[in-house]
């Protein structure tokens, strides 16, 4: 790829609608976390780095702490799930350049990760709703792309993080989930399974390349991460909820309410997300990352109404009226985070509640900034 050609393929982020969204932070109390440089240095003296799926959730919020962290970031994103409204506030950063395309495609991936240091490969498809939809997609996306990122980083000898999730625990009775515990991942029949075989395809070959070439890779389980951002249209708990309490609409559980999850703040997350990345001794290794405060969905639920003081009525849907069929969910999902802990003091700052607030004042902000942008258009559904 030439200058030109960057060019072209670069944008400066901001042209987007969300521009009122601010930095995405929210109102909640936040302290610094204690980032670092990644190390060791570039020869120019600072650190280059590649998110794919940068302009998603997680990788925005990655792209702005390197950057606070004096790093150079070069996003590659396909926009599928993830918006440059997210980046909207970075706008004009001479050290970010975002380069909308696929994973996949070999010939740009080739140069970027020719061009960094390190790579965090986020980039995939994500969330429950597009999983039943998109089956195809999911799978054949989320290999392919793991292994384009794995072959080119392993061609220029770059150190890899690699995003995965608790969803490879599939149905595990073994709570909590250790990371050398076996996965029980439920039958092909069952659609929602087919994007924790992707992840876990993913795994196994991050691990086949560390053992055959060598690569400095390391796999993260993500558990539930939630926060300002993060979009609640494929199903993501969290922001649906917050958004229905706000509304005044009703928040819809599927199934009983008593499958149990552990939300962890985004800031948190990406925290050991660098700090991993900066430690050689965590080459070759799988972490959890998370937290491990357990709720049920139905409590969940009552929590978000009483924060938002909101009169929404909580409703009870089943599995089958929003998947139609092929569905099987994970009754208890909760992390061991003793490796992590041990390997990088591992410490989340924020609880439940301080990560409720942070959404339900991010998506409040949201809100009355689009009402007075276009008062009807608020009213629809986001
Ligand atoms: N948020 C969570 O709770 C959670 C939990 C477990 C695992 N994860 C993992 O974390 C990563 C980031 O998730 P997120 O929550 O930020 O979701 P997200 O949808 O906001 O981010 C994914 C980003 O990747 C981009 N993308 C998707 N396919 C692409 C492709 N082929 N080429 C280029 N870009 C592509 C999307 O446009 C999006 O910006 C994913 O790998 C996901 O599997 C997230």
């Amino acid at each position: 790829m030439n200058r030109e050609d960057e060019d072209r393929l670069s944008v400066s982020p901001g042209g987007g609608k969300d521009k009122e969204r601010g930095n995405g932070n929210g109102a909640a109390p936040r302290r610094p976390w204690p980032w670092r440089r990644l190390s060791p240095p570039s020869r120019r003296g600072r650190e280059r780095v590649l998110i794919t799926g940068g302009a998603g959730f997680i990788g925005s919020h990655l792209a702005e702490e390197l950057l606070k962290r004096g790093n150079e970031v070069l996003i590659i994103d396909d926009l599928s799930t993830g918006s440059l409204d997210n980046l909207a506030h970075l706008r004009g950063d001479p050290n970010l350049r975002c380069v909308i395309d696929a994973v996949e495609n070999e010939s740009v991936l080739a140069e970027l990760v020719d061009r960094c240091d390190t790579i965090f490969h986020l980039a995939a498809v994500v969330g429950v709703k597009l999983i039943m939809e998109a089956p195809i997609r999911t799978i054949a996306s989320n290999i392919r792309g793991t292994e384009a990122v794995l072959h080119q980083a392993s061609k220029k000898g770059r150190r890899v993080v690699l995003a995965s999730t608790s969803e490879v625990y599939g149905k595990s009775a073994r709570v909590p989930f250790r990371e050398d515990e076996a996965m029980v991942i439920g039958p092909s029949a069952i659609r929602r399974w087919g994007y924790a075989c992707s992840k876990a395809a993913g795994e196994f070959l991050a691990l086949a390349y560390f053992h055959e070439h060598g690569l400095p890779v390391t796999v993260l389980r993500f558990f539930n991460t939630t926060g300002p951002r993060q979009t609640g249209v494929y199903g993501m708990l969290v922001p649906r909820f917050v958004r229905a309490a706000l509304r005044g609409e009703p928040l819809e559980i599927y199934g009983d309410g008593l499958q149990t999850r552990c939300f962890s703040f985004v800031g948190d997350v990406i925290g050991a997300v660098i700090e991993v990345a900066a430690a050689r001794h965590t080459i070759g290794e799988v972490y959890n990352v998370g937290s491990d405060e357990e709720i049920t969905v139905a409590e969940l639920a009552e929590r978000v109404v009483a924060l938002c003081d909101s009169s929404s009525p909580i409703v009870h849907v089943p599995y089958g009226e929003v998947y139609s069929q092929g569905f099987e969910d994970m009754r208890r999902r909760v992390p061991d985070l003793s490796k992590i802990r041990q390997a990088i003091g591992y410490k989340p700052e924020y609880d439940l509640d301080l990560i409720l607030s942070a959404v339900a004042a991010y998506e409040s902000n949201r809100m009355r900034a689009r009402e007075r942008l276009a008062p009807d258009a608020a009213a629809q559904p986001v």
